[in-house]
């Protein structure tokens, strides 16, 4: 159900082209350090290996701190814990981010998603109405999404704020539909590069702007604030529905 382009690098440089890379402690471009932040170029920790709970889903942990590469971009103590749960039908990942250090710190996070689509002009992404966004394709502020379902043929960045905790994508594979549901993340970003953005990017190859959609949740319009010892916790869920 994920996309993973087919000139993806795996070189811990710049993240990967698909699947689903986490963006902290900055999302966008960042003066002090990578686009999107360090998270997603990070060499992460297995905490606990994937195995069955007592509900028979697959639970894995995985765990980043902050190491001497971290603290000389970013001089903050934190420790990052993802809980990733597999069911059948069902993808959930859970963050907590720790504040470990003795010094307040402020971030900005984001799951970035990248959805794998047969067709992206003919997939719809719902739940969006009436929320405010800012295009970054244009740089203006939109007071309202109009639209109740929003269909994508032309290149998209959009940054929606205080988005409901239920979106849907359809015209996934094989006819699906994936709900996804986000908690303590108030945001969203819609994003396809079509044509020109594909052919700037050495990672993603030119023809394959129509097989990916990226709906990303997260916390990005106004950062999080967190004290010492604090504790943030924001999960997404997504859900695949299978045509009858
Ligand atoms: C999105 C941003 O989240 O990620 C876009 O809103 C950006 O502006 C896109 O182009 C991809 O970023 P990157 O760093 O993976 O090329």
């Amino acid at each position: 159900m994920l996309f993973l382009s087919k000139n993806a690098l795996f070189d811990n440089k710049k993240g990967i082209r698909g699947g689903i890379p986490i963006v902290f402690p900055h999302f966008g471009p960042w003066p002090i350090g990578p686009q999107h932040g360090f998270a997603r170029i990070q060499m992460w920790e297995v905490e606990q290996l994937p195995s069955v709970d007592v509900s028979g889903n697959v639970v894995a942990i995985i765990a980043l701190v902050d190491n001497a590469e971290t603290r000389k971009i970013w001089d903050f103590k934190f420790k990052l814990r993802m809980t990733l749960t597999l069911l059948k039908c069902c993808f959930s990942m859970d963050l907590h981010v720790t504040n470990t250090g003795d010094a307040e710190f402020n971030f900005t996070t984001l799951i970035h998603t990248y959805f794998r689509l047969p067709d992206v002009t003919k997939s719809r992404v719902l739940g969006l109405t009436g929320c405010k966004y800012f295009d970054k394709t244009t740089g203006q502020d939109i007071q309202s999404e109009t639209r109740e379902q929003l269909s994508v043929d032309r290149n998209i960045d959009n940054i929606y704020a205080n988005v409901p905790d239920e979106l849907t994508l359809t015209g996934g594979p094989a006819g699906r539909t994936i709900k996804i549901t986000k908690k303590g993340f108030p945001d969203t970003v819609v994003w396809n590069p079509w044509v020109d953005g594909a052919q700037k990017m050495a990672d993603f190859g030119d023809d394959e702007y129509p097989l990916m959609l990226c709906v990303e949740v997260g916390h990005v319009v106004k950062k999080v604030s967190l004290a010492p010892a604090q504790e943030f916790h924001a999960s997404q869920t997504l859900q695949i529905q299978c045509p009858e």
